[in-house]
């Protein structure tokens, strides 16, 4: 049997799988802000990207290795293909970290070795000790992964397995790379390696999977029976196409129903500790913090972290909760960090609460944010009668995402109604602060400002999805938009929260544009799409 740490590790990979979600792409601050949230979280590791894809890559690793992953804080990770070049890079990336992680894969399965890599198995087999030890004489915690373990012959993988163990792998993950499996089969292969790799015992078994059948958390949950303890995952599930196994539907998993896992943890079935080192207060704010970064939606019906997750719409749920909450909640809104949005501050609260508050909240922040988010608050307290947590995690979340702005909103003003013409008037001011206006008429106000400030910035993209949630409740509530554009087949986010939706999206679109030139000026490489050249996997052979 793997070695056993007595609980479930929780390897979170939002920032390296979950970035690779489609229009996800986040720049260096707000990779910083989500790591700051995920060590609050109570992660195990956090895998903060691939330094060989780029130098913003690279620099993101390396400062969250800085800043992140010093004293009790969690392990650093940085991933890297099976080639010198990769694992070197990496290495470099994570050095700042007090514990630090290398993370090396490569294929295993026929399909991955004969279209992708173009390798012999033998070659494979040549290749994974070489940079697993190679790797090892750079750092002491090593993970090694069998990509598309999935759709790969166990034979096979045993040998890769024993192979990368005795090379100096501490870790072995088993990835489902294109959620193929289902969760009985999933188990019998984690079961199979726990069996037949005969120096499974040195290292921790982990698993990574993706959700293209909806079957990922279930997968993880038979994995984890089956003697698997470390949970690859990421938050709100973000991630490749379907998305990764989601953390908090795990974490919640083993929380609700400890008495049942507890068994396969050779503990007595009422046994209190709990499986996990999650903080499951903090999971409602990491989500809406994914979320807004990122400008990835979560579904209102998505288990734990939906919008509708704790809502009891009809009346009969309705009076039997009011009778006991047991009749039909299985959690205690309040384990997930759902408060009740308590009201916290109003127009005449100074600096010093408000910064107590972001404190409570978790925002550490420095002199000049602080400044930056209080001149917000002031704003937003002239039109808004009562400021709650949500509306300061608003305000807060915004400010991450312009440190590198092409362009900065100055006015967006507009006229419309039954009996006109949407008509918006745009004035922005690019990086020297110099400022251009115009005014531009569209289908809608919102169409009207988007169409105004592609003008001035003289860019061509395609608006693809345009989403407004309110903040709160009340008539005064702040509404929060999401925007996606879309250039050259890529995707780009942009998120904002105004009391104003048409100055919401203004910002949106402002946010989503600045990424997308930021994006487009950084050339990146997807760690598992490119083939590994001489640069790569070759190297060894
Ligand atoms: O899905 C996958 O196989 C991966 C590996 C790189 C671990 O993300
Ligand atoms: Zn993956």
């Amino acid at each position: 049997m793997a070695r056993d740490p007595g609980r479930v590790l929780i390897f979170d990979t939002t920032l390296r799988d979950g970035e690779q979600s489609p229009g996800a792409s986040l720049n260096l601050e707000e990779k910083l802000a989500i790591a700051q949230q995920l060590a609050r979280l109570g992660v195990d590791v956090i895998e903060a990207g691939f330094p060989f894809a780029s130098q913003g890559d690279f620099a993101a690793v390396h400062r969250i290795a800085e800043q992140v992953g010093i004293g009790e804080g969690p392990i650093i990770c940085g991933l890297a293909r099976a080639s010198e070049k990769d694992i070197k890079t990496c290495s470099d990336a994570i050095a700042p970290a007090k514990n630090k992680r290398i993370h090396t894969f490569i294929a295993t399965s026929d399909i991955h070795l004969k279209h992708k890599l173009k390798k012999s198995r033998e070659e494979v087999l040549y290749i994974v000790p070489e940079m697993v030890g190679y790797a090892k004489s750079l750092v002491e915690d090593v993970e090694f992964s069998c990509e598309d373990a999935g759709r790969s012959d166990p034979e096979f993988l045993y040998e890769v397995i024993e192979l990368a163990i005795s090379a100096g792998a501490s870790t072995i993950n088993i990835p489902d790379t294109v959620g193929y499996s289902t969760p009985s089969e999933f188990g019998e292969l984690i079961n199979g390696i726990n069996k037949k790799v005969p120096n499974i015992d040195e290292a921790i078994l982990s698993v990574h999977g993706h959700n293209d059948l909806g079957l990922a958390v279930a997968n993880f949950l038979e994995a984890i029976k089956n003697g698997a303890r470390q949970l690859e995952c990421t938050i709100n599930g973000i991630g490749e196409r379907a998305g990764n196994a989601a953390l908090e539907e795990l974490v919640m998993g083993l929380h609700v129903r400890r008495r049942y896992f507890n068994q396969f943890f050779g503990r007595a079935t009422d046994s209190p500790t709990p499986l996990t080192a999650i903080r499951t207060e903090e999971l409602t704010k990491t989500s809406r913090l994914v979320s807004n970064l990122t400008g990835m939606v979560v579904q209102p019906n998505k288990a734990i972290v939906g919008a509708n997750a704790f809502a009891h719409e009809s009346g009969i749920h309705q009076d039997g909760v009011l009778k006991n909450r047991l009749t039909y909640e299985i959690i205690d809104a309040r384990t997930v960090g759902l408060t009740d949005n308590r009201i916290s501050l109003g127009k005449l609260s100074g600096r010093s609460a408000v910064r107590a508050r972001l404190e409570e909240l978790g925002y550490d922040l420095n002199r000049e944010d602080l400044n930056e988010a209080f001149a917000r608050f002031k704003d937003l307290a002239d039109r808004k009668r009562d400021i709650t947590d949500r509306d300061l995690e608003a305000i807060v979340s915004e400010q991450v995402q312009q440190p590198e702005a092409s362009y900065q909103l100055r006015l967006v003003q507009v006229s419309c109604g039954n009996s006109l013409k949407p008509t918006a008037t745009v004035t922005i001011a690019d990086k020297d602060g110099n400022e251009k206006s115009t005014a531009a008429v569209g289908t809608g106000p919102v169409d009207a400002v988007c169409i105004a400030i592609n003008d001035l910035a003289g860019e061509q993209n395609e608006l693809i999805e345009f989403s407004v949630k309110s903040v709160t409740e009340g008539i005064d509530a702040m509404g929060e938009v999401t925007i996606r554009l879309r250039r050259n087949g890529k995707l780009y986010s942009g998120h904002s929260a105004d009391t104003d939706v048409v100055v919401a999206a203004a910002q949106a679109f402002i946010n989503a544009l600045n990424r997308l030139l930021a994006g487009e000026a950084s050339l990146s490489i997807h760690p598992q799409k490119d083939v590994l050249t001489t640069e790569g996997a070759n190297a060894g052979v």
